[in-house]
């Protein structure tokens, strides 16, 4: 299995360039399901999860092709099969966004129930129960969520807690559904708001994606459309956390810097001095230690649970205590741990990490559990002293396009070593 070495103690300088949207891309491949026309999506960013979703979609007899390395052309009209496997869904809980536009369009699907998770239980009963007021059948055999229905009608939802994909899935049910579909307590994170743009381009009746009331008029059909994945709001909130923790200078472009308010907030606060443009954050940290910090993570747009684990990186060499709650997940600390290992100083209480900041992580060999604590321990090996080896960056191929070629770029040591 390949791993990452790294080579601490050097401040990153210069430009990186932003690549889509992992969780905008995803549910938006899942949504050309949804269309009785060839659609093209670009902006894919190459990542692990991008081509098990172009496998799970190849399997059921939609045809995709990439064009120019980043466009995907999607043809639904081949599609034979409606299941999810297990092998698919166990490498990718996301899968579980095939299940609404299926279910929408052809009236029936089967899911894999997803299982466990490396962060937390993760269920999907929101999912399920939004299906089931609008009309569908579901029920779950042999570890598969087996949905059918003659033709979903309009709801009024009110969901429980705030769910990125659940709120994802019944809004691509809804948009062929008889009637209006209101969907309550939503999800207000960009990849939502991104994903209803695509569905509206197809020709799709939606309001007030982005906010947590959703209205969607059902439609009969739709079609084709040409659209480009938003920029990975996570992906260039982790390439600031890689300058501010090496006290650097660091320009993330192709950005939207309107989707990270929370995360540049607690940047400033560590000591980073941060301009934004249309299109562009730079943040230059001037050879200074960051100050430790204080979060609490929340739906957006609060602080997100996917930058956690790289404030704790941060946090770890940081001066002064600082302290992270975690909100979301109910176990999303493993990266603490092998923080430890490092010589980080954390003491976790319940859903906090209390950090005490040392001047000096030292490198060993750590193990990545899930994607963005890969990152997170990529990010303190940047400032251990000595060699730190991360095992296991099978997670971090999921998420992150191309990061070692891009720290390279702004000058870290770091490289694959195969086998
Ligand atoms: N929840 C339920 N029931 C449900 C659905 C969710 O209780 O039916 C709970 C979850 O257990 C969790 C909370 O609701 O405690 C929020 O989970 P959510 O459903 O919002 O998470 P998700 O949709 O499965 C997406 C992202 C995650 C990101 C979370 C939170 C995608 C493909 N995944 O997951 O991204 O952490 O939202 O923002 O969009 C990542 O990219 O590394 C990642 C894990």
């Amino acid at each position: 299995m390949d791993k990452l070495e790294i080579e601490g103690g050097i401040a990153l300088h210069g430009e990186v360039r932003i690549s889509g949207a992992k969780n905008a891309t995803l549910p938006i491949l899942a949504a050309t399901l949804l269309a009785d026309e060839p659609v093209s999506v670009g902006n894919v960013p190459h990542l692990n999860d991008v081509t098990t979703t172009i496998a799970l979609l190849g399997r059921m007899g939609v045809a995709v092709s990439m064009h120019d390395g980043m466009r995907l052309e999607v043809d639904t009209s081949g599609i034979e099969d409606f299941t999810a496997p297990y092998e698919l869904v166990k490498t990718m809980r996301a899968s579980i966004l095939v299940l609404g536009p299926l279910l929408g369009r052809f009236g029936r699907a089967n899911v894999s129930l997803p299982g466990g998770c490396a962060i937390g239980a993760r269920p999907v009963n929101i999912h399920v129960a939004g299906l089931k007021a609008m009309g569908a059948e579901v029920d779950i055999q042999d570890g598969y969520i087996r949905a059918r229905s003659r033709g979903l009608r309009g709801a009024r939802i009110v969901m429980d807690t705030v769910t990125v994909t659940g709120t994802e899935n019944l809004m691509m049910a809804a948009v062929l559904a008889r009637g209006e579909t209101v969907l309550e307590n939503a999800a207000r994170e960009p990849e939502v708001a991104d994903l209803a743009r695509f569905l509206v381009a197809m020709g799709a009746h939606i309001e007030g994606a982005g906010t947590d009331t959703i209205h969607i008029q059902g439609v009969e059909r739709l079609g084709g459309a040409e659209y480009r994945v938003m920029p990975d709001r996570v992906e260039t909130g982790t390439y600031l956390v890689a300058g501010a923790i090496t006290g650097g200078h660091v320009r993330v472009l192709n950005a939207w810097p309107d989707t990270l308010d929370a995360v540049v907030a607690k940047l400033r606060d560590a000591g980073a001095s941060i301009e934004c443009g249309p299109d562009w954050i730079d943040l230059d940290m001037g050879g200074q230690r960051p100050r430790a910090v204080d979060i609490v993570t929340a739906p957006y747009p609060g602080f997100p649970t996917d930058m956690q684990a790289q404030f704790c990186a941060l946090n770890a060499v940081a001066d002064g205590a600082g302290t992270i709650t975690e909100t979301i997940f109910e176990n999303r600390f493993q990266h603490v741990l092998e923080m430890q290992r490092l010589g980080a100083d954390f003491r976790i209480q319940g859903h906090t990490a209390y950090s005490r900041g040392v001047p000096a992580l030292k490198g060993a060999p750590v193990m990545a559990t899930d994607l963005r604590a890969s990152a997170s321990l990529v990010l303190a090996a940047l400032v251990a002293q000595g060699t730190t080896r991360v095992e296991r960056i099978y997670h971090i191929d999921r998420g992150y396009e191309c990061l070692e070629e891009k720290l390279q770029r702004l000058g870290a040591s770091i490289r694959r070593v195969h086998g």
